[in-house]
């Protein structure tokens, strides 16, 4: 168990211009579940393959405990590793490929069948110990890879998108699973995945990266509420964010945010926020989620200066919520998550109000979050 610091580390391949993974620091603490998030080709892998030493740190250094380890090589690194594409040893059976890392450590013979088998178990492939990895699914492959990792208690386990090939009730069991494990082991764990659900379930902190460059580090809960910038406001949720373009003016002593189709008026403390700034005729884009605008009587009452009037275009319902897709005055268009018992028709003309102290002010040209 150790935890495990990036300083300044960038990755360029061969000639390719761009870094694929730029100025990256992190300091990871011990028996820490961190995950790393992001679109496709942002980075994650080359990150994580740097940590465990199968790829080349290009600048900066990384650290496993108290060792250095950018010269050191994968497998004096004491990490175990769940690859994004498996790779299996193709003519060892099931049980030999996750007893693997255990016979070359020459572990007791009876100790390792104790491992292999409680794995098989928790992973739900006893039943395939006998066989070659060609003759599993993809699926079932994944897990194989799974329990491979997971038989022995390493520094830290480094996990590449482990459950992309389940289906979506297995992945949601073997998501649990991954945490129990973590919470009874206790290794200090990586853990790279696109799924934000995984991400936002998993995760002590999450490491929301584009273009090999980090965009936050935080909490779920402070990713969800408090993004940093537009691009992490975008990439965490269920439902995309609404994003409003508009301008902050101050009007009879009120401040509000002006779009081409309506206009709200900010809380106090938005509002005192924007006079420090001196933000008046200030260009911003407001975001707000879906579930923090409504048509409930309450807030309706908090917040009696930010309504909307719109058109309700049409409604997805998904069973526990509808999302209604509203548009105001054909010029703003925007989602709002409701009770399955607030029903309204398709082409009815509602009025919603907006939880103002969950909207997000960001600057037009940077798309970064403003704040006091
Ligand atoms: N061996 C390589 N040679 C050159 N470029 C590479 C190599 N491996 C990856 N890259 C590039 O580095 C960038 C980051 O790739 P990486 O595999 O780390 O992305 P990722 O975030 O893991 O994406 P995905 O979600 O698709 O797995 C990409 O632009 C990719 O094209
Ligand atoms: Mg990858």
């Amino acid at each position: 168990m150790a935890r495990i610091l990036l300083n300044n580390v960038s990755k360029q391949y061969g000639k390719f211009k761009e870094l694929a993974v730029k100025d990256f620091n992190l300091d990871i603490n011990d028996q820490e579940f961190l995950v790393f998030l992001g679109p496709s080709g942002c980075g994650k892998s080359t990150t994580l393959r740097m940590v465990a030493g199968l790829e080349d740190v290009s600048k900066g250094e990384i650290y496993i405990g108290d060792n250095l380890v950018n010269d050191i090589p994968p497998k004096d690194r004491d990490i175990s590793m769940v690859f994004q594409n498996y790779a299996l040893y193709p003519n060892l059976t099931v049980y030999e490929n996750i007893a693997f890392g255990l016979r070359i450590r020459k572990i007791p013979k009876h100790e390792i069948e104790d491992a292999v088998k409680r794995a098989a178990r928790v992973l739900e492939i006893g039943a395939f110990l006998d066989r070659k990895p060609r003759e599993l699914s993809g699926g079932q492959r994944q897990r194989v890879a799974l329990g491979r990792a997971i038989v022995r208690q390493p520094q830290a386990f480094l996990m590449d998108e482990p459950l992309s090939n389940l289906d979506a009730k297995l992945r949601v069991q073997m998501r649990a699973e991954i945490i129990r494990l973590h919470r009874s082991m206790g290794v200090t764990t990586i853990y790279v995945t696109h799924d934000q659900i995984e991400a936002m379930t998993m995760g002590d902190r999450i490491v929301v990266m584009n273009r090999g460059i980090i965009q936050q580090v935080d909490s779920p809960e402070e990713i969800y509420n408090r993004p940093t910038n537009m691009f992490v406001a975008k990439f965490i949720g269920n439902q995309p964010m609404n994003f409003f373009k508009g301008t902050i003016r101050e009007i009879d002593g009120h401040i509000r945010f002006f779009t081409k189709a309506f206009n709200l008026r900010l809380t106090d403390q938005q509002a005192n926020m924007m006079r420090n700034k001196r933000l008046h005729d200030y260009e911003v884009v407001m975001g707000i989620r879906p579930e923090h605008m409504g048509f409930e009587k309450e807030l309706f009452e908090t917040y009696p200066h930010a309504t909307i009037e719109a058109f309700l275009q049409f409604n997805e319902f998904i069973g526990s919520d509808h999302y209604y897709h509203l548009d105001s005055h054909g010029k703003e268009s925007f989602i709002v998550r409701a009770h399955p018992r607030a029903r309204y028709d398709e082409g009815a003309k509602v009025r919603v109000a907006v939880d103002m102290d969950k909207a997000l002010f960001f600057d037009r040209d940077s798309e970064e979050l403003l704040t006091d």
